[in-house]
């Protein structure tokens, strides 16, 4: 059976990537702040923490490892969006942005790559954003959170190739989830009413979507694809 450390887990994307996996028969072992709601989401075990607490992720990884057995597959999927004109931007803003969004993928990264390349197998997706892909106006520091991923992907895929080991990112446009209610806040610029009109497909991404692409990634079938992004936004990318 394989094992999976899925962040973010508590609510959208990441809960319906653990009931996907679950259901596929994923050993997963889920993470985030909200332990009630760890509790309530289908898993082989959780540990409730802030990803952005000093030594939260050595205590992870070593539970994860402890209960799953070993770690074959990560999935990044913890992040936080932030609606914020350059001007505005707070530094403890820009701290946490960076290090929630692209430093944690990092170093979680870091911590399962030796078992993986021992094994010769392991499964890295990262989850970005269309807006870390083509920029979005008034979240820069959203958008260049997630352009880092980007890089990350691509060359952790390419020094990890030999061993078996795919990195990859799916980059989705907008999804309803609790993270969008910031974007669409009426305080800021846009509703959702305008953000769906300028959407090719007219709608936004389910969160199943996403779970299906992970699970299809993380396949054997999807052994030959490292490196790649996809963006999963009902064409909100092609401009
Ligand atoms: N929704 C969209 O339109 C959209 C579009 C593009 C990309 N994405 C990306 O997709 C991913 C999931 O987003 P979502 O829409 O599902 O957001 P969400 O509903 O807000 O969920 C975010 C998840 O991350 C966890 N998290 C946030 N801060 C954390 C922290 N400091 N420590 C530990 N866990 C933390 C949250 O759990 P707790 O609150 O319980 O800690 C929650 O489980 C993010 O990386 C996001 O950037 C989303």
């Amino acid at each position: 059976m394989q094992k999976v450390l899925l962040t973010g887990a508590s609510k959208g994307i990441g809960q319906e990537i653990a009931k996907i996996l679950f259901q596929a028969g994923y050993k997963v072992f889920i993470t985030a702040r909200d332990e009630n709601a760890l509790q309530n989401t289908p898993s082989a075990g959780y540990l409730a923490g802030d990803l952005l607490e000093e030594n939260f992720i050595n205590e992870l990884i070593k539970t994860a490892e402890k209960t799953l057995g070993g770690i074959d597959i990560l999935i990044n999927n913890a992040g936080s969006y932030i609606w914020s004109p350059i001007e505005r931007t707070e530094q403890t803003d820009i701290e946490k942005t960076f290090i929630l969004n692209l430093q944690i993928p990092y170093q979680l990264c870091q911590a399962v790559v030796p078992n993986m390349k021992q094994q010769k197998k392991g499964r890295i997706i990262n989850i970005g954003s269309i807006s870390g892909i083509v920029g979005e106006a008034n979240a820069s520091l959203y958008s260049a959170s997630k352009a880092g991923l980007l890089g990350l992907t691509k060359a952790l895929a390419l020094e990890l190739a030999e061993n078996n080991i795919t990195v990859n990112l799916i980059s989705p446009g907008w999804v309803k989830t609790a993270l969008t209610a910031d974007a669409f806040a009426e305080e800021n610029n846009f509703s959702e009413t305008e953000q769906i009109e300028i959407i090719p497909q007219r709608r936004f991404i389910e969160p199943s979507e996403i779970a299906q692409l992970v699970k299809y990634l993380i396949s054997d079938s999807a052994k030959g694809i490292t490196g790649q992004n996809i963006n999963l936004c009902a064409g909100l990318s092609l401009g």
